[in-house]
């Protein structure tokens, strides 16, 4: 294996005056979340969660904010956000499609799933469409192993799923896109 190394030294953060962690999120964190931990560092992915679900994935900024709020220093928040694949360290889609390729679904052709989508959208798993309208990934079981093959198209399951199913749930998401707080943004890689 090749051992790749980052500029971190010089990596630019992009930044922003807004904060993504909004005086009422630190309110609400602090009134409703906070609380339900022995320590402010047991709240980190529940913190993580909240923030995630505002804007859609995780600005490098907001990781810096969460660190500040959370008295943890940025690398362990970042450490944190890096290991758990739900958390998205780069803009995602407004419509994502998640498809299982664990054991239960892998046995009932997955592959079938991910090449419909993959032919439906243009896409590879792993990518984003230039115009910012859908990802698509495939992600380790999502619990659904009953349903196999299993697909999430954005926070609905798609079970015993087939090439049509999957496509007429993703036109049917595709209309009716996730709002998240102040819009899909574009910036960052990690
Ligand atoms: S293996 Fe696909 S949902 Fe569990």
């Amino acid at each position: 294996m090749a051992w790749i190394s980052k500029p971190s030294g010089t990596m630019k953060i992009p930044r922003r005056n807004e904060p993504y962690l909004t005086p009422e999120m630190r309110e609400r964190l602090t009134r409703e979340v906070l609380p339900r931990y022995e320590t402010r560092q047991g709240a980190l992915i529940s913190t993580l969660h909240e923030v995630q679900h505002e804007w859609g994935w995780l600005p490098w900024q907001a990781l810096e904010e969460v660190a500040e709020f959370l008295g943890l220093k940025p690398a362990e928040v970042w450490d944190c956000a890096s290991f758990y694949e739900e958390f998205w360290l780069q803009p995602k889609g407004s419509t994502l499609v998640a498809v299982c390729r664990s054991i239960a679904c892998e046995v009932c052709d997955h592959k079938r799933i991910t090449d419909a989508c993959r032919a439906k959208l243009g896409l590879e798993p792993g990518e984003t469409s230039e115009d910012g309208r859908f990802t698509l990934v495939e992600l380790e079981c999502l619990g659904l192993c009953e349903g196999a093959p299993a697909c999430l198209v954005n926070e609905k399951a798609v079970m015993n799923a087939t090439p049509e199913s999957i496509s007429h749930e993703i036109d049917g998401a595709s209309k009716h896109p996730p709002h998240h707080g102040h819009g899909h943004e574009h910036g960052q890689g990690h």
